[in-house]
């Protein structure tokens, strides 16, 4: 095993943005809101192009003693690279620069490992900064619960690293088998609210839309909102009781940023189950960001690739500085597509509540279903998904339920199955609270 010395790194940081060709673009700007979002004084900020990395430094052996003066220069106590960097690359670069070095993961972890609030966000940091510090082991790591660390050495990781390889590997188990009893627990929590039938508006955006300021607005608490990325790692919740609405439970989530490291995902779509399982998201976004339209593909694409099949409302926010005014745009009669906002101006919240009031009214609905008694596999269906309000059994011994759920959802399950909707819903006729639209679904499906 191979241990090498680090330098303690400090908060003086230079900044290395690098255009490689055939890497994604990067975005500057986002970089250094990075580092600042860790709590870096940005010194300098260095920009180079290759066609392709170096293997050992990543750069040129010019730019790096080009960065090396202007650590010497400026007295900086670390530098940060925009890009994943090998173990062997932070260590070739740190024997030129004389100071600390860091990639892109390192900083992020940083970020995730001073936000993280609850039980399970320290969890998942922990274990995400072990894993990528399995690799980078250096001797003496026990130093550092005397010392106070830099940016990329801070977090719940910071006490429990080891020398040993050994023990890492233990402990790494460990977290894993924690996180997994958490996570149980917190599916718990989920199914019982969703069995008393309130239903989850979850706040999603991409880093710095406004989420949290919207969050406290609508919640009226005082969740940590601050011009930081990521000033929320885990989800937060709040129970709201809404006119027209009733009960129901507002999530605030991390943001989104472009370029995740690919080995942070897992632990960033940990932080997002909430939003998975929400009945309609708020789509946060800056309308004020020349990216806009890019933050909005970004967020997008990744609640794709989660897999969240979820009804979304966007919100256009910070108005009061992009100069649109508060409305509502509407998709159809009662079906709000987007609401232009200010969280921070105060501008628009009721539109804002009334539109959040019209997708879940229009979303979740009472349905009565008579089951022959072949249909088992739905009535499994239903009750995993705890939408099933009452059930009894009819004098030919078919099943008639209750359900509360939204139309499409319904739509969708019957589908799967292939179910003639005629059979399951009897004389459904006089059954529907909302006979129209389920008539719709019915006469389609059949
Ligand atoms: P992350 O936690 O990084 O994902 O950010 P967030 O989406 O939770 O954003 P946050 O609420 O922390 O707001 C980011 C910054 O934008 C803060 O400085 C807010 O004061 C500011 N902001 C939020 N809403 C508005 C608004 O309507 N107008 C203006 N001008 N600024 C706003």
């Amino acid at each position: 095993m191979e241990y090498f010395d680090r330098y303690q790194g400090g908060e003086r940081a230079i900044l290395v943005s690098v255009t490689v060709q055939m890497l994604e673009d990067l975005d500057t700007e986002e970089f250094r809101l990075l580092a600042k979002s860790a709590g870096a004084e940005v010194l300098e900020h260095v920009t180079a192009q290759r066609i392709k990395p170096d293997p050992k430094l990543f750069i040129g052996s010019g730019k790096a003693e080009e960065i090396a003066e202007l650590v010497q220069a400026h007295e900086a106590e670390l530098v940060i690279f925009d890009h994943a960097l090998s173990p062997a690359q932070e260590r070739n670069l740190e024997k030129i620069v004389q100071c600390r070095v860091i990639d892109r993961t390192g900083l992020i972890l940083d970020i995730f490992a001073q936000r993280a609030r609850t039980h399970e966000g320290k969890l998942q940091v922990e274990l995400a900064q072990l894993e990528h510090l399995s690799t980078r082991l250096v001797r003496g790591w026990t130093h550092l619960e005397r010392q106070k660390g830099g940016i990329g050495l801070r977090g719940p990781g910071e006490s429990q690293l080891e020398t040993d390889r050994r023990l890492l590997r233990i402990r790494m188990g460990q977290l894993k088998d924690k996180l997994a009893k958490v996570k149980q627990t917190r599916t718990q929590g989920r199914a019982a609210r969703q069995k008393a039938d309130i239903p989850t508006v979850s706040l999603v955006g991409y880093t710095n839309a406004g989420k949290s300021t919207l969050f406290n607005l609508l919640a009226d608490s005082d969740v940590y909102a601050a011009d930081q990325l990521f000033a929320t790692l885990d989800p937060t919740l709040r129970r709201l009781n809404w006119e027209g609405i009733g009960a129901l439970v507002l999530a605030d989530t991390v943001g989104f940023v472009r370029n995740l490291p690919h080995s942070l995902v897992d632990s960033f779509k940990a932080t997002l189950e909430e939003t998975l399982e929400a009945t309609l998201l708020l789509h946060v976004i800056d309308s004020s960001s020349p990216d806009c339209m890019e933050q909005i593909d970004a967020v997008e694409s990744v609640l794709k690739e989660i897999g969240a099949d979820v009804a979304t409302l966007r919100v256009y926010n910070k108005i009061d500085q992009s100069g649109e005014e508060a409305k509502i745009i509407y998709a159809a009669p009662h079906q709000p597509d987007r609401v232009y906002v200010s969280a921070h101006a105060g501008l628009g919240i009721d539109l804002l509540r009334q539109a959040v009031q019209e997708c879940l009214l229009g979303q979740i609905q009472n349905f009565e279903l008579k089951l022959k008694p072949i249909y088992g596999k739905l009535r499994t269906q239903l009750y995993s998904l705890n939408v099933i309000q009452s059930e009894q059994y009819d004098d030919e011994g078919n099943l008639l339920l209750t359900i509360r759920i939204a139309p499409h959802k319904l739509e969708q399950l019957l589908r799967q199955q292939h179910l003639p909707l005629r059979d399951i819903l009897g004389q459904a006729a006089k059954m529907f609270e909302r006979p129209l639209e389920a008539f719709e679904i019915k006469d389609e499906i059949s």
